[in-house]
């Protein structure tokens, strides 16, 4: 008897363990940028997410060998518009063909499970200078439209990630439930959410608790975390305790002041980078998602919208070509590195088991080579122009103060620039010179924190018409020949 009782214990603990480890994974997604010098093989970081137990992912475009990758997988996408494309988007005609190219193309049995189209990436970012304030909104009607006419309207949603900078609360009264629209942009902000409500689509928001870190020399640090430790903000008796759902609830206020409290709201982005900053390294990175993915998996939601929150995080690989004009995180925040090697423990699932995610698999890197500065270069006169040159064509932003690489001497310095951008030109023979300054050596050059990577291959797969062209070109040679 008690035997069985226990047993049925244990059974129900499976069972209930079981079914919140499903929603668990269903609601965590990642972002893909590829905005990297040697981007993974498609194929192989579709691998990666598969291997993990990521079910959905968020593009900043449609490419088609990713897409093509992503064909027949069990992974929910999020396609997008650049910002670039927008005015096209205001066309009807081309709308339509941006759909019929990009998602109709894709939805067939065994294509791209395709959920939303993201029209274009935080457009109203004050830093844009209004640029996108008049073509995001025709877009995304135009979008919408198209894929309602294309008979997809009712599983594919257009809708806008938009920086949290649309929303706000008073100086005068700085607490969540005050929450409204930008004024300067409350007009096309209410007409985006009412026509995204018409069509039962999510309001898309980025969340970045690092930024608000960064931004404010005066943020108080535990406030970015979800650990407590911070001196809470009371508002109507609810106490805040972290920026995330303080930042999260205003947007909800500002929803419920144009009558859509109940909007279903997506987290576009929202992650910690790893270098670059004072703040931006691992052990901040782990404290982060450890609490905001232990919050994930509880579906405790905030205070003014509790329950599960669909959420993808920024970023799944580092990107080395990202514009840095934020600053020099940029090109760190994936929670794996440029070569799909995982930089921390964590738990997807959101119960707390961190453990390092599994690596990308099949990784073709280029020879154990790595560019150094020269003991035995006599005139160094010219030395830190080469750097500055090598530093401009790659990507030194692990050099900079509170970074990985922060405390190398000159010489240091000098190796780590010359090795990125030998890296970058995939070990090319005469990208190691800098006027004798450097030279090649075949013993790993890492110094303490500082990794002095080595590239992965670039894979030049031949497209397919290239390969007939080449084919062809072949026969008439042999012809010739013979
Ligand atoms: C489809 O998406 C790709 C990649 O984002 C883009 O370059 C292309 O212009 C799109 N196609 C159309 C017809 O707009
Ligand atoms: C926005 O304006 C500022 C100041 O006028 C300028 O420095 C910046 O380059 C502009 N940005 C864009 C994207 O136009
Ligand atoms: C957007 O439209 C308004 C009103 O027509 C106009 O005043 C403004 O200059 C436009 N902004 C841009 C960036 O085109
Ligand atoms: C190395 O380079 C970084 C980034 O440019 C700089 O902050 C640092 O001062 C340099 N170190 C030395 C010893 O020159
Ligand atoms: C070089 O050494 C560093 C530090 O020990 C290590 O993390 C890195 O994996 C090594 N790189 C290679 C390519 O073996």
């Amino acid at each position: 008897m008690m035997m069985g009782k226990f047993g049925l214990l244990v059974l129900v603990v499976c069972y209930v363990g079981l079914f919140l480890g499903t929603v668990h994974v269903k609601g965590l997604g990642v972002n893909w940028g590829t905005m990297a010098s040697h981007p993974l093989p498609p194929k192989i970081v579709v691998q990666m997410l598969l291997d993990n137990g990521i079910k959905k992912v968020k593009l900043f475009d449609a490419a088609a060998d990713t897409m093509s990758a992503l064909a027949g997988k069990d992974i929910e996408v999020m396609v997008a518009i650049p910002n670039i494309q927008l005015l096209d988007m205001n066309v009807y005609k081309r709308a339509k063909q941006w759909v019929d190219r990009n998602v109709s193309r894709y939805s067939f049995n065994g294509g791209v499970n395709i959920k939303y189209v993201a029209v274009g990436n935080e457009p109203f970012l004050s830093s844009y200078n209004n640029s996108f304030i008049n073509t995001t909104f025709p877009a995304l009607q135009n979008i919408q439209n198209a894929l309602n006419e294309a008979g997809l309207g009712d599983t594919i949603k257009a809708t806008v990630p938009l920086n949290a900078d649309v929303y706000n609360s008073p100086t005068s009264n700085p607490v969540p439930s005050a929450g409204r629209f930008r004024t300067d942009i409350s007009n096309v902000m209410t007409q985006i959410v009412m026509f995204l409500n018409k069509n039962n689509a999510p309001f898309t928001v980025n969340i970045y608790p690092f930024l608000s870190l960064y931004d404010n020399k005066d943020f108080p640090v535990n406030y970015a975390f979800f650990d407590g430790g911070s001196n809470p903000v009371i508002d109507n008796g609810i106490q805040y305790t972290n920026v995330f759902d303080a930042n999260f609830d205003t947007l909800v206020s500002a929803l419920r002041a144009v009558g859509l409290e109940s909007m279903p709201i997506l987290v576009g982005e929202v992650g910690w980078p790893t270098d670059g900053n004072i703040n931006a390294n691992t052990a901040n990175a782990q404290r982060f998602y450890n609490g905001l993915l232990r919050r994930l998996g509880s579906n405790q939601g905030t205070p003014l919208r509790p329950g599960y929150i669909e959420m993808y995080l920024f970023g799944l690989i580092d990107e080395d070509k990202k514009n840095i004009e934020p600053g020099s995180f940029e090109r760190h925040w994936g929670i794996f590195r440029y070569d799909g090697q995982p930089k921390f423990p964590m738990d997807f699932s959101g119960q707390g088991q961190n453990k390092y995610p599994i690596a990308a698999k099949n990784v073709v890197y280029l020879p154990q080579r790595w560019c150094v500065f020269n003991p035995d270069a006599k005139d160094l006169s010219r030395l830190g122009d080469n750097i500055n040159f090598a530093c401009s064509q790659s990507d030194c932003t692990a050099l900079g103060y509170g970074s990985s690489c922060n405390g190398l001497d000159v010489p240091g310095n000098a190796s780590y620039a010359f090795n990125m951008y030998f890296q970058f030109q995939n070990q090319a023979d005469l990208s190691c010179n800098f006027q004798g300054l450097a030279r090649m050596v075949t013993q790993n050059a890492s110094q303490g924190t500082c990794n002095f990577i080595v590239q992965i291959a670039f894979s030049h797969t031949l497209k397919p018409f290239s390969l007939l062209i080449m084919m062809v070109l072949t026969m008439i040679l042999f012809y010739l020949v013979l």
